[in-house]
């Protein structure tokens, strides 16, 4: 069987962990390949409200196996508060969650290297969940790393101390005001790690080889959006891994003719968190009602994010960098009540006006310009199937499908699995 995926297409914060939770019961494995626990996705239903953070968004149903790749970036400390989380619940992940050996630990010391980082850059900060993200990948990458595996080893806590001293002297380095207690960071971190160990860990790769040999079904579970790929996304205010359908491959180990259908999630506007250009970006009460209708609140940081239109030049260049093959559009709730909405089609860059993504999309360089749309006024909430949403969303739909080439498939109004409706 071919392994779909599902990503967010946008700058994070899509919806995707609702999506997911609405799939799940079509697939037997659930696989996170990237991030951390700078993902906050949040799944609502039975009147609970569950933000996860490491954890694949198939864990809440009874069947799913639950997959962390090889291309996730792991904070123990993070990870047993999580299933903690899960506890109240009766959820039995032990049985549910399995980890590739190859995923790679994010020790106190990254969290602490992230924060003097992003202090140091002032200005230019990049607006970072702190999570130890950056500085985890920058070991692997750089070939110093600890994996999952290695806490299998007997001699792991020598390699760990080896890693952490460089760090104290990187943290050193940068000569920023930051306090900290390491000792107290590392027992929390110590008494973690004997936690996790407590699951089961996996050479995931062949694990999930041998699942599609067995025709099993697989979701592949992006974190993040495909504008914060460290390659393709609005680079330096990037997360720092691979978002995009590729990282998929990589993170998890599946092969490239394998993957299946592309599920694209969008919100009907845009919002962003944390530093970056934003084109469609609103500063006035539009913005402002957006935010508020929308809750838009980060899942994990609560800093409060940045919202705007849709930008259709960003989407179109998403769906394509991923091979998307079905849109799912998601919040269209909140666009109820808005006399007009706007859509940017193309940019007036350098003086030109061009419909792709270019290089550099910083504000001195580009000004959206915008297709207007008559708006709808009616509550979408409670609305259940296609026949009753209103002719103006349908035709808001339809012009993004026509621009993107790709069918919306699912339009969600509302947080909670039911608010769900199929196209
Ligand atoms: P980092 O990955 O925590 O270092 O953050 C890098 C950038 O990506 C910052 O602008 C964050 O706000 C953003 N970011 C990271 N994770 C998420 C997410 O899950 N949703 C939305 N934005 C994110």
């Amino acid at each position: 069987m071919a392994v779909d995926l599902l990503l967010g297409l946008q700058w994070g914060d899509e919806g995707k962990g609702k999506i997911v939770d609405v799939l799940t019961k079509d697939y037997d494995i659930i696989a996170r390949f990237q991030g951390g626990p700078n993902a906050g996705h949040t799944l609502e239903f039975d009147g609970i409200k569950h933000v996860l953070r490491t954890i694949p968004s198939g864990i809440f149903h009874d069947k799913a196996i639950n997959v962390i790749g090889n291309g996730v970036v792991i904070d123990p400390v993070v990870f047993v508060k999580e299933l903690e989380g899960l506890d109240k619940f009766n959820i039995n992940y032990k049985k549910k969650l399995i980890i590739s050996r190859k995923a790679h630990v994010i020790l106190p010391t990254h969290r602490l290297l992230d924060a003097v980082s992003e202090a140091s850059k002032g200005k230019a900060k990049i607006g970072s969940t702190l999570k130890g993200i950056g500085p985890t990948y920058m070991d692997k990458t750089g070939r110093n790393g600890i994996r999952i595996g290695d806490l299998e080893l007997e001699n792991w806590e020598e390699k760990y101390r080896a890693l952490a001293n460089k760090h104290e002297a990187m943290i050193n380095f940068y000569n920023v005001d930051i306090q900290y207690d390491l000792n107290e960071l590392e027992n929390e971190f110590f008494e973690a790690v004997k936690i996790l160990k407590e699951l089961t860990f996996i050479d995931s790769e062949e694990y999930l080889y041998q699942a599609q040999q067995q025709g099993k079904t697989i979701l592949a579970e992006g974190a993040q959006g495909s504008l914060l790929d460290v390659d393709f996304g609005t680079y330096p205010f990037v997360t720092s891994s691979n978002t995009t359908a590729a990282g998929a491959c990589t993170g998890l180990g599946v092969a490239p003719n394998k993957i299946g259908e592309v599920f694209g999630i969008f919100k009907a506007y845009t919002t962003r968190v944390g530093s970056g250009p934003f084109p469609t970006e609103l500063f006035d009460e539009v913005g402002d009602t957006m935010a508020k209708v929308g809750h838009e609140f980060g899942a994990v940081t609560g800093r409060a994010r940045r919202c705007g239109w849709l930008d259709l030049v960003a989407l179109k260049y998403a769906c394509q960098v991923n091979g998307v093959t079905q849109l799912m559009m998601m919040k269209g709730d909140v666009l109820s009540g808005f006399k007009t909405l706007k859509v940017c089609t193309s940019y007036k860059y350098k003086g030109q006006e061009i419909n792709h993504l270019p290089y550099n999309i910083e504000q001195e360089n580009v000004e959206p310009i915008y297709t207007e749309f008559k708006g709808w006024s009616e509550d979408l909430t409670k609305m259940t199937s296609k026949d009753e949403l209103p002719k103006e969303m349908l035709d808001y739909i339809k012009f993004i499908e026509d621009e993107t080439g790709v069918s919306i498939k699912i339009v969600s109004v509302g947080p909670n699995r039911k608010q769900t409706i199929t196209i």
